[in-house]
Protein backbone atom coordinates (compact mmCIF):
# COMPACT_ATOMS: atom_id res chain seq x y z
CA UNK A 1 0.00 0.00 0.00
CA UNK A 2 1.25 3.55 -0.61
CA UNK A 3 0.89 6.30 1.93
CA UNK A 4 -2.36 8.03 0.18
CA UNK A 5 -3.79 4.27 0.52
CA UNK A 6 -3.00 3.57 3.75
CA UNK A 7 -4.35 7.02 5.23
CA UNK A 8 -7.64 5.99 3.39
CA UNK A 9 -7.63 2.75 4.82
CA UNK A 10 -7.28 4.26 8.36
CA UNK A 11 -9.83 6.64 7.85
CA UNK A 12 -11.95 3.64 6.36
CA UNK A 13 -11.55 1.02 9.28
CA UNK A 14 -9.88 2.43 12.13
CA UNK A 15 -9.66 6.36 13.21
CA UNK A 16 -12.59 7.21 14.54
CA UNK A 17 -11.84 7.91 18.07
CA UNK A 18 -11.74 11.54 20.07
CA UNK A 19 -9.97 12.64 16.82
CA UNK A 20 -12.59 15.57 15.07
CA UNK A 21 -14.00 14.20 11.50
CA UNK A 22 -13.80 17.52 9.79
CA UNK A 23 -9.79 18.33 10.82
CA UNK A 24 -9.28 14.20 10.20
CA UNK A 25 -10.68 15.60 6.46
CA UNK A 26 -8.79 18.28 6.12
CA UNK A 27 -5.52 17.53 7.77
CA UNK A 28 -5.92 13.72 7.46
CA UNK A 29 -4.39 11.37 9.99
CA UNK A 30 -1.34 11.47 10.93
CA UNK A 31 0.39 7.90 10.41
CA UNK A 32 4.11 7.26 11.79
CA UNK A 33 6.26 4.65 9.92
CA UNK A 34 9.75 4.36 11.88
CA UNK A 35 11.49 6.94 14.89
CA UNK A 36 14.69 6.60 16.20
CA UNK A 37 16.06 8.63 19.03
CA UNK A 38 13.33 11.45 19.16
CA UNK A 39 13.17 11.82 16.15
CA UNK A 40 10.02 10.25 13.94
CA UNK A 41 9.25 9.52 10.44
CA UNK A 42 5.36 9.70 8.71
CA UNK A 43 4.63 7.40 5.61
CA UNK A 44 5.35 10.64 3.28
CA UNK A 45 8.86 10.26 4.35
CA UNK A 46 8.66 13.54 6.41
CA UNK A 47 10.51 13.55 9.38
CA UNK A 48 9.29 15.42 12.73
CA UNK A 49 11.33 16.10 16.32
CA UNK A 50 8.78 14.80 18.52
CA UNK A 51 8.49 17.45 21.49
CA UNK A 52 5.71 15.65 23.18
CA UNK A 53 6.35 12.30 23.93
CA UNK A 54 4.64 10.52 20.97
CA UNK A 55 1.44 12.69 22.07
CA UNK A 56 0.36 11.18 25.34
CA UNK A 57 3.73 12.50 26.81
CA UNK A 58 4.54 8.49 27.54
CA UNK A 59 7.55 8.21 25.75
CA UNK A 60 10.21 9.80 28.20
CA UNK A 61 13.35 7.59 26.99
CA UNK A 62 12.96 7.95 23.17
CA UNK A 63 13.04 5.81 20.39
CA UNK A 64 14.42 2.31 19.30
CA UNK A 65 15.48 1.61 22.78
CA UNK A 66 16.79 -2.50 22.12
CA UNK A 67 17.42 -2.76 25.70
CA UNK A 68 13.09 -2.76 26.75
CA UNK A 69 12.43 -4.37 23.31
CA UNK A 70 15.26 -7.30 24.38
CA UNK A 71 13.95 -7.21 28.21
CA UNK A 72 9.96 -7.68 26.60
CA UNK A 73 11.49 -10.26 23.86
CA UNK A 74 13.45 -12.57 26.37
CA UNK A 75 10.71 -12.59 28.98
CA UNK A 76 8.03 -13.37 26.21
CA UNK A 77 10.12 -16.01 25.39
CA UNK A 78 10.79 -17.36 29.17
CA UNK A 79 7.86 -16.97 30.62
CA UNK A 80 5.56 -14.87 28.45
CA UNK A 81 2.41 -14.67 30.90
CA UNK A 82 2.42 -16.16 34.92
CA UNK A 83 -1.54 -15.31 35.17
CA UNK A 84 -2.99 -13.14 38.01
CA UNK A 85 -3.57 -12.42 41.85
CA UNK A 86 -0.95 -14.60 43.40
CA UNK A 87 0.16 -16.16 40.27
CA UNK A 88 2.53 -13.97 39.15
CA UNK A 89 6.09 -13.89 37.22
CA UNK A 90 9.78 -13.02 38.82
CA UNK A 91 10.03 -9.50 37.10
CA UNK A 92 6.45 -8.41 38.55
CA UNK A 93 7.42 -8.81 42.48
CA UNK A 94 11.16 -7.20 40.99
CA UNK A 95 9.03 -4.23 39.49
CA UNK A 96 6.96 -3.94 43.06
CA UNK A 97 9.74 -3.85 45.06
CA UNK A 98 11.38 -0.99 42.33
CA UNK A 99 8.41 1.11 42.49
CA UNK A 100 8.61 1.48 46.75
CA UNK A 101 12.12 2.12 46.45
CA UNK A 102 11.23 4.94 44.16
CA UNK A 103 7.43 6.12 45.44
CA UNK A 104 6.97 8.67 47.71
CA UNK A 105 7.43 8.14 51.46
CA UNK A 106 5.36 4.87 52.72
CA UNK A 107 3.82 3.85 48.94
CA UNK A 108 5.40 0.68 49.03
CA UNK A 109 2.81 -1.88 47.39
CA UNK A 110 1.57 -1.96 44.04
CA UNK A 111 -1.57 -3.12 42.47
CA UNK A 112 -0.37 -3.29 38.89
CA UNK A 113 -2.87 -2.80 35.79
CA UNK A 114 -2.93 -1.92 31.88
CA UNK A 115 -2.59 1.85 31.84
CA UNK A 116 -3.92 5.41 33.47
CA UNK A 117 -7.98 4.49 33.57
CA UNK A 118 -7.54 1.19 35.02
CA UNK A 119 -5.08 2.43 37.60
CA UNK A 120 -7.52 5.22 38.67
CA UNK A 121 -10.81 2.53 38.79
CA UNK A 122 -8.39 0.42 41.22
CA UNK A 123 -7.55 3.13 43.23
CA UNK A 124 -11.35 4.43 43.52
CA UNK A 125 -12.18 0.84 44.64
CA UNK A 126 -9.30 0.29 46.95
CA UNK A 127 -10.20 3.62 48.66
CA UNK A 128 -13.53 2.49 49.46
CA UNK A 129 -12.74 -0.67 50.51
CA UNK A 130 -10.71 0.60 52.81
CA UNK A 131 -13.13 3.38 54.46
CA UNK A 132 -15.32 0.19 54.30
CA UNK A 133 -12.69 -1.93 56.81
CA UNK A 134 -12.09 0.83 58.83
CA UNK A 135 -14.40 3.86 60.25
CA UNK A 136 -16.42 4.76 57.23
CA UNK A 137 -18.07 1.84 56.35
CA UNK A 138 -20.53 4.07 54.25
CA UNK A 139 -18.10 6.35 52.52
CA UNK A 140 -18.71 5.74 48.59
CA UNK A 141 -18.00 9.83 47.30
CA UNK A 142 -15.55 10.83 45.44
CA UNK A 143 -14.45 14.48 45.05
CA UNK A 144 -12.51 15.18 42.16
CA UNK A 145 -11.91 18.67 40.30
CA UNK A 146 -13.39 20.50 37.29
CA UNK A 147 -11.69 19.92 34.21
CA UNK A 148 -9.90 17.22 35.82
CA UNK A 149 -8.68 14.27 33.60
CA UNK A 150 -8.47 10.53 34.88
CA UNK A 151 -9.05 8.57 32.15
CA UNK A 152 -11.72 7.37 29.86
CA UNK A 153 -13.79 3.84 31.98
CA UNK A 154 -16.76 4.52 33.85
CA UNK A 155 -15.43 5.24 37.12
CA UNK A 156 -12.18 7.70 36.11
CA UNK A 157 -14.57 9.60 33.63
CA UNK A 158 -17.34 10.29 36.13
CA UNK A 159 -14.52 12.25 38.19
CA UNK A 160 -13.28 13.87 34.69
CA UNK A 161 -14.59 16.94 33.37
CA UNK A 162 -12.36 17.19 30.52
CA UNK A 163 -12.24 16.27 26.76
CA UNK A 164 -15.90 16.56 26.24
CA UNK A 165 -16.93 13.03 26.87
CA UNK A 166 -18.50 13.27 30.23
CA UNK A 167 -21.87 14.31 29.33
CA UNK A 168 -22.53 12.02 26.17
CA UNK A 169 -21.80 9.10 28.66
CA UNK A 170 -24.27 9.89 31.52
CA UNK A 171 -25.58 8.56 33.43
CA UNK A 172 -22.22 8.42 35.38
CA UNK A 173 -21.27 6.59 38.88
CA UNK A 174 -23.85 8.23 41.45
CA UNK A 175 -21.48 9.85 44.16
CA UNK A 176 -19.21 12.18 42.35
CA UNK A 177 -18.81 15.92 42.78
CA UNK A 178 -16.06 18.65 41.68
CA UNK A 179 -14.44 21.41 43.22
CA UNK A 180 -13.20 24.52 41.50
CA UNK A 181 -9.36 23.57 40.12
CA UNK A 182 -6.02 26.16 40.67
CA UNK A 183 -6.12 27.37 37.30
CA UNK A 184 -4.37 30.32 38.23
CA UNK A 185 -3.81 32.28 34.97
CA UNK A 186 -8.10 32.17 34.78
CA UNK A 187 -9.11 31.77 38.65
CA UNK A 188 -12.23 30.25 39.02
CA UNK A 189 -12.95 32.65 41.76
CA UNK A 190 -11.61 35.74 39.57
CA UNK A 191 -8.80 35.94 42.24
CA UNK A 192 -5.69 36.75 42.26
CA UNK A 193 -2.63 35.06 43.74
CA UNK A 194 -1.38 35.28 46.93
CA UNK A 195 -4.26 37.31 47.97
CA UNK A 196 -6.99 34.82 47.20
CA UNK A 197 -5.57 32.54 50.12
CA UNK A 198 -5.98 29.24 47.94
CA UNK A 199 -9.50 29.42 47.99
CA UNK A 200 -9.52 26.50 45.53
CA UNK A 201 -7.64 24.73 48.04
CA UNK A 202 -9.57 25.81 51.18
CA UNK A 203 -13.29 25.14 49.36
CA UNK A 204 -12.48 21.20 49.82
CA UNK A 205 -13.63 21.72 53.42
CA UNK A 206 -16.32 22.72 52.46
CA UNK A 207 -17.17 20.39 49.63
CA UNK A 208 -16.42 17.09 52.47
CA UNK A 209 -18.68 18.71 54.56
CA UNK A 210 -21.35 19.80 52.20
CA UNK A 211 -21.41 15.86 51.29
CA UNK A 212 -21.00 14.65 54.01
CA UNK A 213 -17.48 13.62 55.85
CA UNK A 214 -18.88 10.10 56.56
CA UNK A 215 -19.83 9.74 53.13
CA UNK A 216 -16.12 10.67 51.47
CA UNK A 217 -14.20 7.99 50.53
CA UNK A 218 -11.45 9.71 48.42
CA UNK A 219 -10.26 13.51 46.65
CA UNK A 220 -8.63 12.73 43.67
CA UNK A 221 -6.03 15.06 41.77
CA UNK A 222 -3.65 15.55 39.13
CA UNK A 223 -0.70 16.81 40.62
CA UNK A 224 -0.42 19.57 37.52
CA UNK A 225 -3.31 19.62 35.68
CA UNK A 226 -3.10 18.96 31.79
CA UNK A 227 -6.31 20.89 31.28
CA UNK A 228 -6.07 24.33 29.25
CA UNK A 229 -1.45 23.22 29.81
CA UNK A 230 -0.11 22.40 32.10
CA UNK A 231 -1.29 23.95 35.34
CA UNK A 232 1.12 24.28 38.32
CA UNK A 233 -0.48 24.86 41.32
CA UNK A 234 0.92 27.44 44.16
CA UNK A 235 3.29 25.71 46.87
CA UNK A 236 0.60 26.36 49.37
CA UNK A 237 -2.11 24.01 47.56
CA UNK A 238 -1.61 20.23 48.16
CA UNK A 239 0.00 20.86 51.71
CA UNK A 240 -4.03 21.95 52.77
CA UNK A 241 -5.03 19.60 50.87
CA UNK A 242 -3.33 16.99 53.17
CA UNK A 243 -4.41 18.94 56.52
CA UNK A 244 -8.03 18.75 55.02
CA UNK A 245 -7.94 14.91 54.04
CA UNK A 246 -6.26 13.73 57.59
CA UNK A 247 -8.83 15.73 59.10
CA UNK A 248 -12.33 14.00 57.61
CA UNK A 249 -10.35 10.72 56.62
CA UNK A 250 -10.76 11.43 53.20
CA UNK A 251 -8.10 9.22 51.26
CA UNK A 252 -5.60 11.30 48.94
CA UNK A 253 -5.30 10.04 45.41
CA UNK A 254 -2.24 11.51 43.73
CA UNK A 255 -2.95 10.83 39.75
CA UNK A 256 0.49 10.80 38.59
CA UNK A 257 -0.79 9.55 35.18
CA UNK A 258 1.30 11.63 33.11
CA UNK A 259 3.46 13.60 35.77
CA UNK A 260 5.01 10.00 37.51
CA UNK A 261 8.31 8.56 36.52
CA UNK A 262 9.81 12.40 35.94
CA UNK A 263 7.64 14.41 34.07
CA UNK A 264 7.95 17.64 36.21
CA UNK A 265 11.46 16.91 37.33
CA UNK A 266 10.75 14.90 39.96
CA UNK A 267 10.60 10.85 39.88
CA UNK A 268 6.70 12.03 41.06
CA UNK A 269 5.29 15.29 41.04
CA UNK A 270 4.02 15.38 44.74
CA UNK A 271 7.82 15.45 45.73
CA UNK A 272 7.70 19.33 45.01
CA UNK A 273 5.68 19.41 47.80
CA UNK A 274 6.97 17.27 50.22
CA UNK A 275 3.22 15.63 50.44
CA UNK A 276 2.59 12.24 50.56
CA UNK A 277 -1.02 10.71 49.05
CA UNK A 278 -2.65 7.68 50.08
CA UNK A 279 -2.49 6.03 46.77
CA UNK A 280 -0.89 7.09 43.34
CA UNK A 281 -1.62 6.36 40.49
CA UNK A 282 0.93 5.91 37.59
CA UNK A 283 1.44 4.51 33.75
CA UNK A 284 2.30 6.18 30.40
CA UNK A 285 6.10 6.57 31.48
CA UNK A 286 6.56 3.80 33.60
CA UNK A 287 7.07 1.80 30.38
CA UNK A 288 7.61 5.23 28.28
CA UNK A 289 5.00 3.58 25.95
CA UNK A 290 6.62 -0.09 25.42
CA UNK A 291 4.49 -2.13 27.02
CA UNK A 292 1.33 -0.90 28.06
CA UNK A 293 1.30 -1.02 31.67
CA UNK A 294 -0.02 1.06 35.13
CA UNK A 295 -0.13 0.96 38.84
CA UNK A 296 -2.03 1.82 41.71
CA UNK A 297 0.57 2.08 44.64
CA UNK A 298 -0.31 2.32 48.36
CA UNK A 299 1.34 1.96 52.21
CA UNK A 300 0.86 -1.31 53.71
CA UNK A 301 -1.47 -0.02 55.83
CA UNK A 302 -4.12 0.31 53.63
CA UNK A 303 -3.84 -3.00 52.70
CA UNK A 304 -3.69 -5.12 55.48
CA UNK A 305 -6.44 -3.16 56.51
CA UNK A 306 -8.25 -5.22 53.85
CA UNK A 307 -8.70 -9.14 54.44
CA UNK A 308 -8.42 -8.90 50.32
CA UNK A 309 -8.91 -6.29 47.97
CA UNK A 310 -12.02 -7.09 46.31
CA UNK A 311 -11.23 -6.08 42.58
CA UNK A 312 -8.84 -8.01 39.61
CA UNK A 313 -7.85 -8.27 35.81
CA UNK A 314 -7.01 -10.97 33.62
CA UNK A 315 -3.20 -8.92 32.79
CA UNK A 316 -2.12 -7.25 36.31
CA UNK A 317 1.35 -7.45 36.71
CA UNK A 318 1.37 -8.81 33.02
CA UNK A 319 5.37 -10.30 32.83
CA UNK A 320 6.05 -8.87 30.03
CA UNK A 321 5.03 -5.41 30.76
CA UNK A 322 6.84 -5.80 34.01
CA UNK A 323 10.39 -6.64 32.93
CA UNK A 324 9.34 -3.48 29.94
CA UNK A 325 9.00 -0.97 33.52
CA UNK A 326 12.26 -2.72 34.79
CA UNK A 327 14.47 -2.09 31.66
CA UNK A 328 13.51 1.49 31.45
CA UNK A 329 13.91 2.68 34.85
CA UNK A 330 17.27 0.88 34.39
CA UNK A 331 17.79 3.81 31.65
CA UNK A 332 16.11 5.96 33.86
CA UNK A 333 18.85 5.50 36.52
CA UNK A 334 22.47 5.08 34.13
CA UNK A 335 21.08 8.51 32.46
CA UNK A 336 20.34 10.24 35.18
CA UNK A 337 17.30 11.40 33.68
CA UNK A 338 15.41 13.13 36.30
CA UNK A 339 18.06 15.33 37.33
CA UNK A 340 18.79 15.84 33.44
CA UNK A 341 15.00 16.89 32.68
CA UNK A 342 14.79 19.11 35.95
CA UNK A 343 17.84 20.85 34.20
CA UNK A 344 16.63 21.36 30.83
CA UNK A 345 13.03 21.68 31.95
CA UNK A 346 14.74 24.87 33.47
CA UNK A 347 16.59 25.53 30.34
CA UNK A 348 12.77 25.02 28.30
CA UNK A 349 11.11 27.65 30.54
CA UNK A 350 13.59 30.27 30.91
CA UNK A 351 13.89 30.23 26.88
CA UNK A 352 10.20 29.90 26.59
CA UNK A 353 9.14 32.87 29.28
CA UNK A 354 9.87 35.90 26.71
CA UNK A 355 7.38 34.71 24.91
CA UNK A 356 4.67 36.24 27.47
CA UNK A 357 5.85 39.78 26.24
CA UNK A 358 4.04 38.79 22.46
CA UNK A 359 0.60 40.07 21.97
CA UNK A 360 -1.33 37.21 21.99
CA UNK A 361 0.20 35.16 24.44
CA UNK A 362 -0.92 35.37 27.96
CA UNK A 363 0.70 33.18 30.19
CA UNK A 364 3.92 30.50 30.10
CA UNK A 365 4.21 28.35 32.55
CA UNK A 366 5.74 24.76 33.35
CA UNK A 367 7.50 22.14 35.81
CA UNK A 368 10.39 19.96 34.51
CA UNK A 369 9.88 18.80 31.13
CA UNK A 370 6.30 19.77 30.85
CA UNK A 371 5.58 23.37 29.75
CA UNK A 372 2.76 25.59 28.04
CA UNK A 373 2.21 28.66 26.00
CA UNK A 374 -1.72 29.75 27.65
CA UNK A 375 -2.79 32.13 24.54
CA UNK A 376 -5.21 35.23 24.66
CA UNK A 377 -6.69 37.06 22.63
CA UNK A 378 -7.02 40.43 24.99
CA UNK A 379 -4.39 40.92 27.46
CA UNK A 380 -6.52 42.71 29.93
CA UNK A 381 -9.30 40.04 30.32
CA UNK A 382 -7.54 37.37 29.66
CA UNK A 383 -10.26 35.72 27.79
CA UNK A 384 -9.63 32.70 25.27
CA UNK A 385 -8.93 32.68 21.08
CA UNK A 386 -12.94 31.41 20.13
CA UNK A 387 -11.48 30.91 16.88
CA UNK A 388 -8.72 28.42 15.73
CA UNK A 389 -5.33 30.00 16.48
CA UNK A 390 -4.23 28.01 19.17
CA UNK A 391 -5.01 24.70 16.79
CA UNK A 392 -2.89 27.52 13.80
CA UNK A 393 -0.08 27.45 15.86
CA UNK A 394 0.46 23.83 16.93
CA UNK A 395 -0.16 23.46 13.06
CA UNK A 396 2.92 25.69 11.81
CA UNK A 397 5.28 24.71 14.42
CA UNK A 398 4.58 20.93 13.05
CA UNK A 399 4.97 22.68 8.90
CA UNK A 400 8.05 23.53 10.88
CA UNK A 401 9.15 20.29 11.56
CA UNK A 402 8.78 19.81 15.28
CA UNK A 403 5.49 18.20 17.32
CA UNK A 404 3.97 19.89 20.29
CA UNK A 405 -0.25 19.66 21.11
CA UNK A 406 -3.20 22.17 21.12
CA UNK A 407 -4.82 21.95 24.39
CA UNK A 408 -7.99 23.99 25.02
CA UNK A 409 -6.64 27.25 25.25
CA UNK A 410 -2.65 26.36 25.02
CA UNK A 411 -0.32 24.90 23.22
CA UNK A 412 1.87 22.03 25.32
CA UNK A 413 5.07 20.72 25.35
CA UNK A 414 6.49 17.59 26.76
CA UNK A 415 9.52 16.82 25.45
CA UNK A 416 11.31 13.31 26.26
CA UNK A 417 13.88 13.28 29.08
CA UNK A 418 16.40 12.14 26.47
CA UNK A 419 16.41 15.92 24.68
CA UNK A 420 19.28 17.78 24.45
CA UNK A 421 19.64 21.19 24.46
CA UNK A 422 20.23 21.90 20.75
CA UNK A 423 16.40 19.93 20.53
CA UNK A 424 15.03 22.74 22.74
CA UNK A 425 16.68 25.58 20.53
CA UNK A 426 15.03 24.07 17.75
CA UNK A 427 11.01 24.04 19.64
CA UNK A 428 11.58 27.40 20.71
CA UNK A 429 12.90 28.82 17.64
CA UNK A 430 10.34 26.92 15.53
CA UNK A 431 7.04 27.82 18.22
CA UNK A 432 8.63 32.07 18.00
CA UNK A 433 8.34 31.58 14.61
CA UNK A 434 4.91 29.75 14.14
CA UNK A 435 3.51 32.32 17.01
CA UNK A 436 4.58 34.92 14.71
CA UNK A 437 3.30 33.91 11.67
CA UNK A 438 0.06 33.02 12.99
CA UNK A 439 -0.05 36.40 14.37
CA UNK A 440 0.87 38.29 11.11
CA UNK A 441 -1.76 35.92 9.41
CA UNK A 442 -4.66 37.08 11.07
CA UNK A 443 -3.79 40.81 11.50
CA UNK A 444 -3.10 40.10 15.38
CA UNK A 445 0.15 41.58 15.84
C1 LIG B 1 -3.92 12.14 34.78
C2 LIG B 1 -4.44 11.01 33.94
N1 LIG B 1 -5.06 9.99 34.53
C3 LIG B 1 -5.53 8.94 33.82
C4 LIG B 1 -5.40 8.89 32.45
C5 LIG B 1 -5.94 7.72 31.68
O1 LIG B 1 -4.90 6.92 31.25
P1 LIG B 1 -5.10 5.88 30.03
O2 LIG B 1 -5.37 6.70 28.83
O3 LIG B 1 -3.80 5.13 30.02
O4 LIG B 1 -6.24 5.01 30.40
C6 LIG B 1 -4.75 9.94 31.78
C7 LIG B 1 -4.56 9.90 30.33
O5 LIG B 1 -4.10 10.82 29.71
C8 LIG B 1 -4.26 11.03 32.55
O6 LIG B 1 -3.66 12.06 31.96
Amino acid sequence: MDAREIKQQALEHHIFGLANRQQLQEEGPFIFASAEGITVTDIDGNQYLDMMSTLTRANSVGYGREEIARAVYNQLVGMHYAGTVAQVAEPTIQLAAKVAELAPGRLTASFFVSGGSEAVEAAFKLAKQYQYHRNKPRAFKIISRSLAYHGATMGALAASDWLGQRHISEPGVPGHTRIPAPTCYRCPFGLEYPDCGIKCATWLEREIQQEGPELVAAFIAEPVMQAHGVQVPPPEYFPIIREICDKYEVLFIADEVITGFGRTGEWFAMNHWDVEPDIMTVAKAMTSGYFPMGAAITRKEIVDALPAFLHVHTYSGHAAGAAAALANIAIYERENLIARGKELGQYLLDALKPLEQHPIVGQVRGLGMWAAIDFTANKQTRAPFEDDTVRAVARRVRELGVLVSPIGTAVEMAPPLTARKEDVDRLVAALEQAINDVARARNLL
